[in-house]
């Protein structure tokens, strides 16, 4: 197993170039199936999840290559509705392969994802809008089984706005007869990408980032090129690592936009963010303040993948803060790590109370999620002594060589294996 080995205590000062959100190339990814064509794509991070990813599209047939954070999918070689449950088992994404395989071939075979670490999280959403495309799905033994002769297009209220559900349905939509309006749509940057690659394939979608997605159904779509945004996640939790190590932090390649409800917190805690489109520059202050109310909801909301990292911030902050969870159930498995560091944290249901300390102390805990892992890394670059983070597998899911990325900016940490 590999581990983290950070000595706390470096203020973290410099620059760094942010890379593709992995939250927009999955989809992006499991769309490439659809034109029976070669895609390129540029800025490609290289995380756990891509390989995932990119193991059931060569399972599938497909020819992949990735090199230089440029991934190239040839999607004329499918040979396979069927996608390997281990992998799908692997990671919770892999359900973005049905809508495209449906729009492809017209059937797909997938297990269940099943839970996950940051609580049940179930796919009727999806389920529920195929249906309504016209598609038969036949669960059981674990398996979905879906077919549909012609997909037709629709209007779907989503209960919810799942970011998942409403990224299925637009894909599943793109070939579909006629025209398909989603309503209630998830609004995050990664739909608005999805929508661009879309469109570059020749599909006709508008309204991505609002509440209505409407699709106009294409029979054929060609091959295309595209640069995945950048990943306003991994932005904001470099700009926490400067917060939380009184340091000076420069981004390039950012969309300040996407990152705006992550700023706008981080200045409650005192910190001085320059901004312009594309770069932003932080200066934490000596002591950081207390932020009174954090609390997750979708874009553009204060977003649940932040919500570990502001809380290792407010660990150290002067006075109490107050964390509300809304969007999953069972994210606050790092409180009982931040608490062997020495922070002061207290759990009732979804709400988190914070109360700030002077210092955290090194310790040896283990990551339980990918963004609570990412939390326990950046408590370690503060905490007095060395701080020995276990199972990172977890944040090598979603962030491409973490410690080179702080080494850049001035960290102690090493990785071994
Ligand atoms: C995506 C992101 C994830 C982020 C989350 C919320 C990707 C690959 N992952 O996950 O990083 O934390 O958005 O911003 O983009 N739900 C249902 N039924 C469904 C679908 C969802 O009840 O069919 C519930 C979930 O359990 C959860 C809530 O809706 O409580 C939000 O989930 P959703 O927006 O779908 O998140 P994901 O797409 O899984």
């Amino acid at each position: 197993m590999s581990k983290f080995i950070i000595q706390g205590g470096s203020k973290l000062m410099g620059e760094i170039r942010i890379g593709g959100a992995k939250n927009a190339v999955l989809p992006i990814l499991a769309a490439t199936v659809m034109n029976s064509a070669e895609n390129i794509l540029f800025d490609c991070p290289n995380l756990k999840d891509v390989d995932t990813m990119i193991s059931i599209l060569r399972a599938i047939g497909c020819k992949v290559k990735f090199e230089d954070n440029v991934l190239t999918v040839d999607s004329s070689t499918l040979s396979s509705h069927i996608i390997p449950e281990h992998l799908v088992r692997e990671m919770r994404s892999s359900i973005f392969l049905m809508g495209p395989m449906l729009a492809r071939c017209g059937k797909v075979k997938i297990s269940y994802p099943g839970g996950c670490e940051i609580g049940p999280r179930p796919i009727d959403l999806h389920i529920k809008a195929l249906k309504e495309l016209g598609v038969k799905i036949v669960e059981s033994h674990g398996f979905l089984e879906c077919e549909v002769a012609n997909l037709n297009g629709c209007e779907i209220q989503l209960d919810y706005p799942s970011v998942g559900a409403t990224e299925n349905t637009m894909l599943a939509a793109v070939m579909a007869k006629g025209t398909t309006k989603i309503r209630n749509a998830a609004k995050e940057p990664e739909i608005v990408d999805l929508q661009y690659f879309l469109n570059g394939m020749g599909a006709k979608i508008h309204g991505a980032g609002t509440s209505e997605i409407v699709i106009e159904g294409r029979k054929t779509l060609k091959n295309t090129q595209h640069k995945i945004i950048p990943d306003r996640i991994v932005a904001g939790t470099i700009l926490v690592a400067g917060a939380i190590t009184q340091g000076t932090i420069t981004l390039t390649n950012v969309i300040v936009d996407h990152i705006r409800p992550v700023i706008s917190k981080l200045k409650e805690s005192g910190c001085f963010v320059l901004e312009n489109e594309h770069r932003i520059k932080l200066i934490a202050p000596e002591r950081l303040k207390s932020i009174d109310v954090i609390k997750t909801l979708p874009y553009p909301g204060f977003p649940t993948d932040m919500q570990a990292q502001f809380m290792a911030l407010m660990t150290i902050a002067k006075g109490t803060s107050m964390i509300t969870e809304t969007i999953f159930e069972n994210r606050y498995k790092h409180v009982d790590e931040l608490a062997r560091m020495g922070a002061k944290v207290k759990i009732d249901g979804r709400v988190a109370v914070v109360r700030g300390v002077k210092n955290l102390t090194g310790a040896n805990v283990c990551s339980k999620d990918l963004r609570g892992g990412a939390a326990l890394v950046l408590a370690g670059l503060v905490a007095k002594g060395q701080t020995v983070v276990d199972d990172i597998w977890h944040i090598e899911r979603g962030y491409d060589r973490f410690d080179n990325m702080l080494q850049q900016i001035g960290s102690d940490i090493r990785r071994i294996d």
